[in-house]
């Protein structure tokens, strides 16, 4: 926890200054018993708070949730996740969501919850594509209620969002909510990576941060339209940004007393 008193440059105390640290797409399999540990173990202990933007298990099976939590026992902050399209896999996600609530992770689906002064609003998401290219709901059944998947999700980021009385909004995504943190993906997928639909709420509600996964390949920065910054914290493309780095994570630091306060950000690897 930061509860230093030391006063730092803004006039900030320690107590007002909260650490995220975040990562995506963990892809826990029945075999990762001992490979998450080391990183887990090393991102909690750089933060307040651990954010897991989702894929947080490879083909969405209990059993890997089951390990995941093992690998987990080490952490000794709060921990707050969203699901991605891969915990959905064998539609065992309620069993998953229990998995890792049980072991104290609070899992956000169309949910917000304060912790240390901080908001959160979390959804998964889902596709569409972005900007002038967003697919819309139009022609067969099929396409219709794909579109229809995204609003629904845009529709529950946007309740969460609504329900959250913090200085501080952070949002946690698995799908991207803008195309610069899907850039460096073929760009035939990026339908397939998340959607602007996502980005109408994370607008409104004037976020402060938004937090992705997903998207492996895709860039680690960019911003809403109306300047927030969103990051893609999936771990390959945290590796590839900072090469070299064998366990990347992404440390945010928020104050938790004004809303206009960029956060400052940077990035903490370990030492393989
Ligand atoms: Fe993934
Ligand atoms: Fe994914």
């Amino acid at each position: 926890m930061a509860q230093d008193h030391v006063r730092n440059g803004d006039g900030l105390t320690g107590r007002q200054r909260v650490r995220l640290a975040a990562l995506s797409d963990l892809h826990c399999t029945r075999t990762s018993q001992g490979a998450l540990q080391p990183l887990l173990a090393q991102a909690s202990a750089a933060a307040d708070i651990l954010v897991l933007c989702g894929d947080l298990t490879d083909h969405g099976l209990p059993d890997e949730a089951h390990v995941l939590v093992k690998e987990m026992m080490g952490i000794h902050v709060p921990v707050v996740a969203v699901l991605g399209n891969h915990d959905f896999h064998h539609s065992e996600q309620e069993a998953i969501e229990q998995i890792l609530t049980a072991a104290g992770v609070k899992v956000l689906d169309g949910d917000e919850h304060e912790l240390l002064g901080i908001g959160f609003a979390g959804v998964k998401g889902f596709g569409g594509g972005f900007g002038r290219l967003t697919l819309e709901a139009w022609g067969e059944d099929g396409i219709k209620k794909f579109v229809m998947e995204a609003v629904e999700e845009a529709l529950k980021l946007e309740k969460a969002l609504a329900r959250l009385h913090s200085a501080q909004r952070v949002a946690l995504l698995h799908y991207a909510p803008i195309e610069a943190t899907v850039e460096g993906e073929p760009p035939p997928l990026f339908p397939f990576l998340g959607s602007s639909r996502l980005e109408e709420p994370l607008n409104r509600y004037a976020v402060t941060a938004v937090l992705h996964g997903h998207a492996h390949h895709g860039s680690p920065e960019g911003k809403t339209t109306a300047g927030a910054p969103v990051y893609n914290v999936a771990m390959p493309v945290l590796r590839a940004a900072f090469s070299g780095s064998a366990r990347p994570f992404r440390v945010i630091e928020l104050p938790t007393v004004a809303p206009s306060a960029e956060a400052t950000v940077f990035d903490r690897f370990a030492v393989s």
